[in-house]
């Protein structure tokens, strides 16, 4: 007989292979996992994914699954709701939506050349710890101005992280409270990284600039702790994601030089007369676009996010769903299901992502705000590392599995890098 957590054991193993193969192999639009002690349902139709997002807050809203990472980034934009929220997004779409986020591409073009200028030094380097560190520091330059975060408060911030991730995402779907020396262990854990995220959030904040994030957010008037946790939750959910895509970008292009000649001659028609990639030719550079498109299928970082049923019951598909149902959406499964893509294993970047199933950034009023941000950041990686290096890929065997955390963290991925010779690019475009 199954009981309200029979699929957690199966969950805490092989999160990834669970959601895939229940996906695969669903009956109807939702398979129900018996993983918490409410009911908890993976939605399997693509088709039902944005009608589910759309609906109005009173009936779906974000939950209880959610409310977790308050732990730490508080009651932040990412999981609260109402006009507080409406507000604090707006500010954040304003500032970082794609079109005004195109004005970063100098500086994070800036920051991406200097960070591979560097990797010439060393012989080989781990594509994940480069891209997260990266991704931190081009957040942290939105967020506070240029140049404000030192590497000291980016490594605390960097091990803060890592010294929860695991904690939280584990703490997502548990039965009752942990053994009590391992609650004691995960709370000091946490104390410690809220304190080192914290202080550095407030050491920083003194010197943001003018024109920076934090100066816009400052104008809506939040309490010292609401703005912590605000900028907290960006420093996350700006880098833990981006960092990790990031990573198998690298590893892409490393592993197919026929690509990365793609990709650099195309950054070669990108580039303006001063050797500047030019933002306005990024939104149809197709090359790059289909790169970081196709990482985000294979590995989006938001692995799944949920919705809880907030009215007495709702009606979805022929279905009733009573107030406290989690209904689960994993881009993971609907990227990978054979029945909406072919070979969906293959990393394929002609692919065109036109897909229903295709939502590596959600849908809806709550879809990523920080979607235009990031696919400028990945495509920018994309053509600057082209453009100017060949990278190589050192390891034997194939990578690992990406590990279910609090997003797809990459296995090690272990590559190298040198200048790339200008002449070998020259007769490639001739
Ligand atoms: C590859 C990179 C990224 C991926 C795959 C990603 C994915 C997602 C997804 C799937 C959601 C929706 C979750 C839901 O509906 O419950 C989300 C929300 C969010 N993301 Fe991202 N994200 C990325 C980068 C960023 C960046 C760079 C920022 C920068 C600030 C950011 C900030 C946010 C915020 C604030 C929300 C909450 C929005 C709201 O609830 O209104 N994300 N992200």
């Amino acid at each position: 007989m199954q009981h309200w957590f029979s699929d957690l054991q199966a969950f805490r193993r092989d999160a990834l292979g669970l959601l895939d193969e229940r996906g695969r192999n669903a009956k109807g639009p939702f398979v129900r996992l018996r993983l918490a002690p409410f009911p908890v349902y993976l939605v399997t139709d693509p088709d039902l994914v944005k009608p589910i997002l759309k609906m109005d807050g009173t009936d779906i809203d974000k939950g209880r699954l959610i409310y977790k990472l308050r732990a730490i980034v508080g009651k932040s934009s990412l999981t609260t709701s109402g006009p507080d929220q409406k507000e604090r997004r707006a500010t954040l779409h304003r500032q970082i939506a794609r079109g005004t986020a195109s004005t970063y591409v100098p500086q994070i073009s800036a920051l991406v050349r200097g960070t591979f200028a560097r990797l010439l030094r060393e012989d080989s380097f781990d594509a994940h710890q480069v891209s997260a560190a990266l991704a931190l520091r081009i957040i942290a330059n939105v967020l506070f101005g240029e140049g404000v975060l030192s590497s000291s408060d980016e490594a605390a911030l960097l091990n803060a992280v890592k010294l929860v991730e695991d904690d939280l995402a584990e703490g997502m779907f548990r039965i009752g409270p942990p053994a009590p020396w391992t609650w004691i262990s995960n709370r000091r854990r946490l104390r410690t990284a809220r304190t080192i995220m914290a202080s550095v959030v407030r050491r920083t904040r003194a010197r943001a600039t003018a024109s920076s994030l934090l100066a816009s957010l400052n104008g809506l008037g939040l309490s010292d702790r609401d703005l912590e946790d605000e900028v907290l939750m960006i420093l996350l959910a700006g880098h833990h994601t981006t960092g990790s895509v990031a990573a198998w970008l690298l590893y892409h292009v490393a592993a197919d030089a026929e690509l990365a000649r793609s990709l650099a001659e195309e950054a070669a028609r990108c580039t303006g007369p001063g050797g500047e990639l030019r933002a306005s030719d990024l939104p149809t550079a197709s090359v790059s676009l289909g790169v970081v498109r196709e990482v985000l299928r294979l590995y989006p970082a938001a692995w799944w996010f949920s919705r809880e049923v907030k009215a007495s019951k709702v009606q979805i598909a022929g279905h009733t769903f009573r107030r406290g149902t989690s209904l689960l959406i994993s881009p993971w499964h609907m990227h990978r299901d054979a029945r909406f893509w072919p070979e969906p294993e293959r990393f394929d970047p002609s692919r065109q992502p036109t897909s229903r199933a295709y939502i590596p950034f959600g849908a809806g009023p709550r879809a990523c705000v920080g979607l235009g941000m990031a696919m400028l950041e990945l495509q920018v990686i994309a053509l600057e590392l082209a453009a100017a290096f060949e990278a190589d890929v050192l390891m034997r065997a194939p990578p690992d599995a990406p590990k279910p955390s609090i997003t797809l963290v990459p296995p090690a991925l272990t590559l190298s890098l040198k200048p790339r010779c200008p002449l070998a690019l020259g007769s490639a475009a001739a």
